[in-house]
């Protein structure tokens, strides 16, 4: 896109956001993720198995996303809803990706509910940034990312991220998912844990901005 349109503008989005529920109106695209498309991605799989046995459809978390195109220069945003659900002691979260176009980076708003960012760096470190209604998250490039509902409601957030970024769901699970888990701390709160099922590509939590403890 070096030279400007002969004339006129492009399409513009007429989206609009409740900023209680996080539901976006005028999409371009969206998709429900089920649980039981999420398999591998938990750590207690007997847990996510028992909750898709008893409720089959469950949706884990939803995104709708406005795009004008997937070029260099250009913006995609939307809002991701994801459910207060448990898988075992693990709190319900995203799949978890890289950017296809690995240095491109992201920000998060949170919108409603309580929730968490899980970041991972190239090597390995990890950082867990608290996200409720008005926090912003920034994601690096080189930077694998999930978002987890800590909280007893839908969380809610709003992302916004290159165009021509892409997501590599793969990268995430060919370095044996993220190193670090989400789970309850057991007094109503969350915590992160090292997931030693998973540490091929080993790290630890070198630091947790947090709201709460
Ligand atoms: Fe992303």
């Amino acid at each position: 896109m070096d030279n400007p349109p002969a004339r006129g503008l492009p399409p513009l989005p007429n989206v609009s956001i409740d900023l209680d529920s996080g539901r976006l109106t005028g999409a371009s695209s969206g998709y429900a993720k089920r649980f039981a498309e999420l398999r591998g991605v938990f750590a207690d799989d007997e847990a996510l198995t028992a909750l898709i046995e008893e409720r089959p459809e469950a949706v884990a978390y939803e995104v709708s996303e406005w795009r004008r195109s997937d070029e260099a220069g250009d913006l995609a945003f939307g809002t991701t809803v994801l459910q207060p659900v448990m898988v075992g002691r693990e709190f319900n979260m995203t799949r978890g990706h890289l950017h296809r176009v690995a240095d491109r980076t992201e920000m998060y708003l949170g919108l409603a509910g309580e929730g968490a960012l899980v970041l991972t760096g190239p090597d390995g470190p990890s950082r867990v940034v608290a996200l409720s209604r008005g926090s912003v998250a920034y994601v690096p490039p080189w930077t694998r990312h999930r978002a987890v509902n800590v909280g007893s409601t839908e969380f809610a957030f709003l992302f916004c991220y290159p165009a021509d970024a892409g997501q590599d769901y793969d990268a995430v699970e060919r370095g044996g998912g993220l190193p670090i888990m989400i789970v309850s701390d057991g007094q109503g709160g969350w915590r992160a844990e090292t997931r030693s099922r998973h540490l091929r590509g080993a790290g630890t939590v070198s630091g947790r901005d947090t709201g709460r403890d």
